[in-house]
């Protein structure tokens, strides 16, 4: 069972709303049907009430005219049937004649009164009308009186029929009808309300088993992934949910061994110099030089440090900062001529031949640091990881849109399993070559960084023993 945190959150969650569906669909509709039945019961009745006392009255009416009633008016059968029609249907029955005097109530309350209404003075004019007040609760009717003439051509109103009947028995059937579809209306709205509440939390149960999941997930105890096969909805989430889950693992994994390598980088530089540091101390009577060559080569660890933090600095400094790059209009051919005149020495003491080509000039929006650090590295690596007098080659072209640099060697290659791993920080293919190279495995690293970050691309090809080829490509304009 979920628990509201507060009235918002309860109208906010999905249980409330299946409850709301339930009612909008069982509760509404048996209100307009209640509404609706009612008023078409009275419409009904009264419109059959009418048409009955109507035909009664046209048929009295045509008794009344022949009879020549309204000025005999003591034809007993027609007063008989007058005091019926008004007992049976409890209502009043008047004749009018010609000059609007009231010949005949069955009331006997207004015989000889004149009277003057909207209706009677239509009904004069040869209207039947019938009208129901359903405030007052009764139903009146004119029928003129009419009298044909022999030849039955021309027709003679002489007087109006009127009655008006109480609608009582109408509304109360009406009343008692309502009360009955009014219990069976809370009834209904009472069950859709029950079995509403029952079924959406029935609904909802999968996603509570869901959070559930996942808190066990959090804690790390019990299964690992999430699976609630109860709706597609709950298996495609889980799904989605699983894969983000491994990917973040992932992620994780790659933090963890990123700080440990970092700590084992760093302290490896450290412990070399502790090494060399008590040796020297440990010695009686050192000569001179072998404390040169010691101190010497401390200074080398020192030199590995610092490098390694600078590198460090700089990726972090990359992931921090990405997309503020310090964008100038450079040209390429003479950066990449200054990083190769940098580095010739290198190439020298290794006897590496190193030759650039251009093919065409160059300029495009770059970060000028960035930049060189990506080349230096891409460069300085074709070097370190040749063979003696092996060469370099080194290409400058570009089209319209970006500016492509080959970086091409005769070294030792890189073998296929490593070849995803490369841009891996601190990954090197062979640690104790490496090592000795002076290489931290973070170059790649940063090259890789940097590029990205121009909106570029990088990619090697590699055969082991062979050489390897860098190509890189950027866009000449720097897109934000
Ligand atoms: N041109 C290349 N030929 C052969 N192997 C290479 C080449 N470039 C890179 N590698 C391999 O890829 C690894 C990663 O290169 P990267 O530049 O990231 O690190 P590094 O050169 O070892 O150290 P750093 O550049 O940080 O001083 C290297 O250690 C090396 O094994
Ligand atoms: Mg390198």
């Amino acid at each position: 069972m979920t628990r509201f945190k507060n009235l918002v959150d309860f109208i906010k969650s999905l249980r409330f709303r299946l409850i709301l569906l339930f009612i909008l669909i069982g509760v509404i509709p048996s209100i307009l049907l209640r509404a609706g039945m009612l008023n078409s019961y009275e419409t009904r009745a009264v419109s059959i009430r009418t048409s009955e006392i109507l035909s009664q009255a046209k048929i009295l009416a045509n008794q009344i005219v022949s009879s020549d009633y309204l000025n005999s008016r003591d034809t007993a059968m027609i007063n008989v049937q007058l005091d019926q029609l008004s007992t049976i249907y409890d209502g009043r029955v008047m004749i009018i004649d010609d000059s609007f005097h009231i010949v005949r109530d069955t009331y006997n309350l207004d015989e000889g009164k004149t009277i003057i209404s909207e209706e009677v003075i239509k009904s004069y004019y040869g209207q039947e009308i019938s009208k129901y007040d359903s405030e007052n609760r009764y139903i009146e009717m004119t029928v003129p009186l009419v009298r044909m003439d022999e030849d039955m051509e021309k027709k003679e109103i002489i007087g109006v029929f009127m009655v008006s009947v109480s609608t009582d028995s109408i509304n109360l059937n009406s009343d008692y009808l309502g009360q009955t579809t009014l219990v069976i209306e809370l009834v209904c709205s009472f069950c859709s309300i029950f079995f509403g509440c029952l079924i959406a939390a029935q609904l909802v149960k999968p996603f509570h088993k869901m959070s559930k999941s996942i808190e066990v997930i959090q804690t790390g105890y019990g299964a690992d992934t999430l699976q609630i096969n109860d709706y597609t909805e709950t298996i495609q989430i889980c799904e989605k949910f699983n894969e983000m889950l491994a990917r973040m693992k992932v992620l994780d994994d790659s933090r963890q061994e990123f700080v440990s390598n970092v700590s084992h980088e760093l302290k490896t530089p450290l412990t070399s110099m502790k090494v060399l540091a008590d040796s020297i101390n440990s010695m009686e009577n050192v000569p001179v030089e072998l404390y040169k060559e010691f101190m010497a080569d401390i200074g080398n660890e020192v030199d590995r440090e610092t490098k390694i933090i600078n590198d460090l600095l700089s990726l972090v400094k990359m992931d921090k900062a990405a997309g503020t790059l310090n964008i100038t209009n450079i040209n390429i051919n003479e950066l990449v001529e200054l990083i190769l005149k940098r580095l010739k020495p290198i190439a020298e003491k290794q006897n590496v031949e190193l030759v650039l080509e251009s093919f065409r000039p160059v300029s495009a929006d770059v970060d000028e640091v960035k930049i060189t650090l990506a080349f230096t590295n891409l460069i300085e690596n074709a070097i370190k990881y040749n063979r003696p007098d092996g060469w370099v080659h080194v290409s400058l072209n570009a089209d319209h849109q970006y500016f492509y640099l080959k970086v091409e060697d005769s070294g030792i290659g890189i073998p296929e399993e490593s070849l995803e791993h490369i841009y891996e920080r601190f990954y090197r293919v062979d640690k104790s070559h490496s090592r000795e190279i002076g290489g931290t495995g973070l170059g790649l690293a940063i090259t890789r960084n940097a590029v990205l970050m121009h909106r570029g691309a990088i990619k090697v090809f590699s055969t082991e023993g062979e050489g390897t080829i860098f190509n890189v490509r950027i866009p000449l304009n720097y897109i934000s």
